[in-house]
């Protein structure tokens, strides 16, 4: 297991830890008072602005303090933790998240210790079967779960990341795509749930955007990478059911994209929430289709996708959870799958940005706007590497958590 601890842990500063090994008790006070100075010192060093820089490496560095914050959520460095699993209250899904923004932190900056983190923490949760079914999870394993992990699958594959034991990264994003299509049921006509499991009432009767869309991406991206039509043929297929049923609707200029519907309703009463991740998801795949088909219909689907996401999540160029933070009063109920939405959507908008050059500029500006602005938000906390949730604070907000942290990294590697 790889071990960060650039950081003085702790248990170092404890007393207790100190005791064990000193034996004189008038050195241990010694010892105690003389830590007791430190950690103060330490504590009390003015925190100064986190710099962003136009420099690749100025960028890099800011990511780098990003991710100090994030691994302090990561459960395969503390002592009995779960490798490849992230802390309490935060979910598997969260960690697929995770890891896909470190790999992509990897690829931009290089960073040879949290490389050697990611493949280690990504090998060990491909599951039994290499489907990103994985025993531990499986009982509240979701179709978003796998579907989000698969895309951090996806995403090593086509970083030609180093190979995992007994599978190739591409293979296990194929045995996943079909593993989970294979749940495609007859319900609103089609379409796969929000949960695997019958068992599971938190959403087993939910058909929605995340699970399906991320069906669709996957399939669009193994399209690309294997150069197989018939991927493109699928991630069509689910495309159109998501429009058919009303998840999605198009009109003239723009792509409305909605959260979901009861399958017991048939799927008619599809809600009118704009979550982030959902628009995000939808524009990777349409993206991806526009570059490798170069079909007309994708490249304005993605235009059409990135026009709405725009004027939705951006307030004067700055990234917002729209739907659960509230401009007029400033008071946010995102709770802390919600807090991490933006992520994905910056995300999808960098790789945008590559895939189709005509939105290139566009995304850029908010992708810098965006940026400048989280950097303003990330000295917070006693240890000066956290980030806030409303970035147009120009300072830290008061509030954190991982997906505060990794909205921000995501934020800087876009730039990279
Ligand atoms: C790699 O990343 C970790 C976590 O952000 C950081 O503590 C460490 O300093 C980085 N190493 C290098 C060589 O940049
Ligand atoms: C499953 O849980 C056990 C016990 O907590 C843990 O030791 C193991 O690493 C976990 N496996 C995965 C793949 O998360
Ligand atoms: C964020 O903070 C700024 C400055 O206090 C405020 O004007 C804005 O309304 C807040 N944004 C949100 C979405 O809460
Ligand atoms: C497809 O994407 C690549 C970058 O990944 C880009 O260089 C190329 O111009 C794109 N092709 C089209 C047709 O947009």
């Amino acid at each position: 297991m790889v071990q960060l601890l650039d950081e003085v842990p702790n248990i170092a500063l404890s007393p207790l830890y100190i005791n064990l090994c000193v034996h004189s008790r008038a050195l241990y006070t010694f010892l105690t008072s003389l830590l007791m100075i430190l950690q103060t010192l330490l504590l009390s060093v003015p925190v100064l602005a986190l710099k962003l820089g136009n420099s690749h490496d100025s960028i890099c560095d800011a990511a780098n303090t990003v991710t100090e914050g994030i691994l302090d959520y990561y459960d395969g460095l503390r002592y009995g933790g779960t490798v490849g699993m992230v802390v309490e209250p935060y979910y598997w899904w969260q960690a697929g998240e995770m890891f896909g923004l470190l790999l992509g932190f990897v690829e931009a900056c290089g960073n040879d210790t949290v490389k050697e983190l990611v493949h280690t923490a990504m090998s060990l949760q491909l599951g039994e079967d290499y489907n990103l079914m994985v025993s531990n999870y499986s009982s509240s394993e979701g179709n978003d779960d796998q579907g989000v992990w698969s895309l951090t699958i996806m995403e090593a594959a086509e970083a030609k990341f180093e190979e995992p034991e007994g599978t190739l990264w591409a293979d296990a994003a194929k045995n996943t795509f079909w593993t989970m299509f294979n749940r495609w049921d007859s319900e609103c006509q089609g379409g796969i749930r929000w949960q695997i499991f019958p068992d599971n009432n938190n959403g087993y009767s939910y058909k929605n955007t995340i699970s399906n869309g991320a069906l669709f991406t996957l399939a669009a991206r193994l399209g690309k990478l294997n150069d197989d039509k018939s991927y493109f043929y699928m991630a069509d297929f689910i495309f159109s059911w998501m429009l058919d049923i009303g998840f999605i609707k198009e009109n003239d200029d723009e792509m409305v994209v909605y959260d979901g519907g009861s399958s017991e309703n048939g799927c008619k009463d599809v809600g009118t929430d704009h979550w982030s991740y959902n628009y995000g998801i939808l524009l990777m795949g349409s993206a991806y289709l526009a570059n490798a088909t170069g079909e007309e219909t994708w490249t304005l689907r993605t235009l059409k996708l990135f026009h709405l996401a725009k004027g939705l999540f951006f307030d004067d160029g700055v990234i917002y959870e729209q739907q659960c933070l509230d401009l007029k009063t400033g008071k946010s109920t995102c709770n802390n799958d919600q807090r991490s939405f933006r992520a994905i959507l910056l995300r999808s908008l960098a790789r945008t940005a590559q895939l189709v050059p005509s939105l290139e500029s566009e995304i850029s500006g908010l992708l810098q706007s965006s940026a400048d602005a989280a950097a303003k938000s990330c000295l917070g906390g006693s240890d000066g590497h956290t980030c806030g949730l409303n970035w147009s604070e120009g300072k830290w907000d008061g509030m954190y958590g991982l997906g505060e942290q990794l909205s921000a990294l995501e934020a800087f590697v876009a730039l990279a």
